[in-house]
């Protein structure tokens, strides 16, 4: 509670709108090919070209992080190859969050997040992303990743991103970024500082839901229940199975496959982001994992399972298959060049305790 308290009465205000420049990316891949910058608006904003101009170091030679950038986890991470990653966010001082839509919430104009990637101790990337201007759309989000020089002493804007022919250190460019954080995805366009993400107690006093709301940032204030959860799911007796799982598949596969997707609208049924209403979370039945995927069976010419999930049969679940794989038809379709073997585990186990009809 201190430190965020702390980072409302350091907090700098912050003035950045308009839009990034209006250039295409070249490197479009098939998804989302459509989507580029829109023409600028103003032209007062000044895309950064080194992330020390970010502001998310007071001093980028000590990595000292400045006043009023919070660091934060999201209880269930997205796979990105085994890289370790860290996450900043920093909201213009006195702004609030709009959560009037719990479950996709809508950030202030001059909210800043970072996420930094790091292999073997390295740091690799750091990607930014910036509401320039008031809609939740392509526009009015700056997306871009900097490549960090090998000594670390500062990075450079990759839009059109980099690939690295040994593997896995690919940086995607901004096309690819909007494949995940673009609109038809996911309304809010930020995937991990959310609701379900933070409803947990974040170690070390770290930045979690019920600090947000204790400290008035929340529009909307959602309630917390006699243990301090405020969003509920099935208790489970013993080592927990099921949350896992579908925690997993939250944070990996829910920012393209949910509700208010035109993937899950249009394309294909499923729908892997749980859902903060508790007509959701009442029962496992009842959350959108369950009702949309269990039994349900799949749609397209390149699934090889014959349903999205068939209880205590990975071999025909085509969440597994696609999960279990490098190969063209993986998921996520960007983003990930390695198993992640923790996770395949992990929704193996649950599948297996699925009950057979
Ligand atoms: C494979 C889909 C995918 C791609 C591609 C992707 N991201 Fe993300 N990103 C996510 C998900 C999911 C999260 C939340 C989970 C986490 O942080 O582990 C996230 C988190 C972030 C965050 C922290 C704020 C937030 O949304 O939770 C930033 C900043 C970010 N991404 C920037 C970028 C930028 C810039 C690019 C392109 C250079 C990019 N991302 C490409 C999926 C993606
Ligand atoms: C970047 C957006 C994105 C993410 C993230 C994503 N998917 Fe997909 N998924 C798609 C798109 C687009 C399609 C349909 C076209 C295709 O197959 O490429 C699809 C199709 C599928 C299908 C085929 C459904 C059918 O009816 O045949 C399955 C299964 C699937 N995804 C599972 C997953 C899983 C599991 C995850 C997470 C581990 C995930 N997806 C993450 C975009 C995404």
């Amino acid at each position: 509670m201190r430190s965020f308290l702390a980072w409302f009465l350091t907090a700098a205000a912050l003035v950045a709108c308009g839009d990034d420049g209006g250039s295409t990316d070249p490197d479009a891949a098939p998804i989302d090919a459509a989507i580029v910058d829109a023409d600028p608006t103003d032209a007062g904003f000044v895309a950064p070209t080194l992330l020390s101009e970010t502001g998310l170091y007071s001093d980028i030679g000590t990595k000292a992080i400045a006043a009023g950038v919070i660091e934060y986890a999201p209880r269930w991470e997205l796979w990105s190859d085994a890289a370790v990653k860290r996450r900043w966010i920093q909201l213009p001082a006195g702004t609030q969050i709009d959560t009037s839509d719990m479950d996709f919430w809508s950030f202030p104009t001059g909210t800043k997040f970072w996420k930094e990637f790091s292999r073997g101790g390295a740091r690799i990337e750091t990607r930014l992303l910036q509401k320039i201007g008031t809609i939740d759309d392509v526009s009015s989000w700056h997306m871009v990743a900097f490549q960090w020089d090998l000594a670390e002493t500062d990075a450079t804007a990759v839009p059109g991103g980099v690939v690295d022919d040994t593997g896995v250190n690919d940086i995607p460019d901004r096309a690819k970024c909007r494949q995940c954080h673009g609109p038809t995805r996911n309304p809010a366009i930020v995937l991990g500082f959310q609701a379900l993400q933070l409803d947990h107690d974040a170690p070390a006093n770290g930045l979690d839901l019920a600090q947000l709301v204790a400290a008035d940032t929340l529009t909307v204030e959602p309630t917390a229940d006699g243990n301090g959860v405020f969003f509920p799911f099935p208790v489970e007796t013993g080592t927990p199975v099921v949350l896992p799982a579908v925690g997993y598949l939250h944070a990996n596969c829910g920012g393209c496959h949910n509700h208010r997707s035109e993937v899950a609208m249009n394309t294909v049924p499923l729908q892997l982001r749980l859902r903060t209403e508790s007509t959701y979370r009442t029962t496992w039945a009842a959350t959108p994992t369950y009702s949309t995927v269990v039994n349900v069976p799949v749609t397209l010419v390149s699934s090889t399972g014959s349903h999205l999930v068939k209880p205590m049969d990975t071999a025909e679940s085509e969440i597994f298959l696609r999960m279990d794989t490098v190969l063209g038809f993986k998921m996520p379709p960007v983003g990930r060049e390695q198993i992640d073997p923790a996770a395949v585990a992990a929704v193996q186990l649950w599948i297996n305790v699925l009950p057979v009809n």
